[in-house]
């Protein structure tokens, strides 16, 4: 392993656009389960139910069964080793931006500044009929919890939604301009605990791959990337192999 994370460290050093595109695999050990693991979100929530826009237009009450559990979890998740070590990257300019799938904000919360939120965050909500944008901070988040009652609009009393991206919505037009042209300028791509199974966002590493970009991936198991596109797979969990690789780049 260690020479696996040596020859990371030695490309990352001499990378000129370093990326990373996480997924909720760096998250599992601040105790939000992923989505695909075995006990995984969509173990206890079928997606097609509880995930789509569709579903949240027709049965907004039902949706919101799983989006109590999910912000719940992401409310009580602080950062780990690993998304701390992503924010050292960052700081020793190694890193250029982090592109996440993870709704849970904490990247930022470990210190990542450069970051493309792909799949929108859980800590804003939205009235799908007027429009409004509300801050989670505006509302009892824990007494929503608590009470299991959906917030609603204060103009339309509809029930709200979080700024997640659900399947059957868009990209945000932004998230999609910043990473594809992350993607482009980057000669190596971090892919970190990602089953790398969604589009658009299982789609960067291989825009950045058509410009020869090294593409790193970093997960306990191998995905479809893997023997796809990966030049350097390095096993393990993030919360130590991340910190491993920023401490194989200080030596
Ligand atoms: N360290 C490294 N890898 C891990 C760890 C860990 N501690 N825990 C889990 N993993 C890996 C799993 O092996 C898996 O490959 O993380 C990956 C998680 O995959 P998914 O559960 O599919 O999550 P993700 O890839 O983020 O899903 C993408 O799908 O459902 C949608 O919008 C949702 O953003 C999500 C998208
Ligand atoms: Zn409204």
């Amino acid at each position: 392993m260690d020479a696996t994370i040596a020859r990371a460290a030695d490309i990352i050093l001499s990378a000129k656009h370093v990326i990373a595109l996480t997924g909720a695999g760096i998250s599992t050990e601040s105790g939000i389960p992923d989505f695909r693991s075995r006990g995984g979100l969509w173990e206890r929530y079928d997606p097609s139910e509880y995930a789509t826009i569709d579903a949240f237009h027709e049965r907004p009450g039902k949706v919101w069964e799983m989006l109590f559990d999910m912000v719940g979890l992401t409310r009580s998740a602080r950062p780990n080793p690993g998304h701390a070590a992503l924010a050292e990257l960052e700081k020793m300019e190694l890193l250029k931006c982090i592109i996440t799938q993870n709704v849970d904000n904490l990247h930022q919360e470990a210190g990542s500044v450069n970051v493309i939120e792909y799949h929108g965050n859980v800590s804003r909500l939205e009235c799908l009929s007027c429009g409004t944008v509300y801050e989670d901070r505006e509302f009892d988040v824990a007494e929503i919890i608590k009470s299991r009652v959906p917030p609603v609009c204060g103009k339309c009393k509809v029930m709200l939604k979080p700024t997640v991206i659900f399947f059957g919505e868009m990209i945000p037009q932004e998230a999609t301009v910043r990473s594809q042209e992350a993607a482009r300028n980057a000669d190596v791509v971090m892919v970190i605990g990602t089953s790398a199974t969604v589009y658009p966002a299982a789609g960067i590493p291989l825009i950045a791959k058509q410009n020869n970009a090294v593409i790193i991936e970093f997960n306990i198991e191998e995905t479809g990337l893997t023997n796809y596109a990966t030049d350097i797979f390095v096993r393990g969990k993030t919360g130590t192999t991340l910190p491993d690789l920023v401490n194989m780049i200080k030596q």
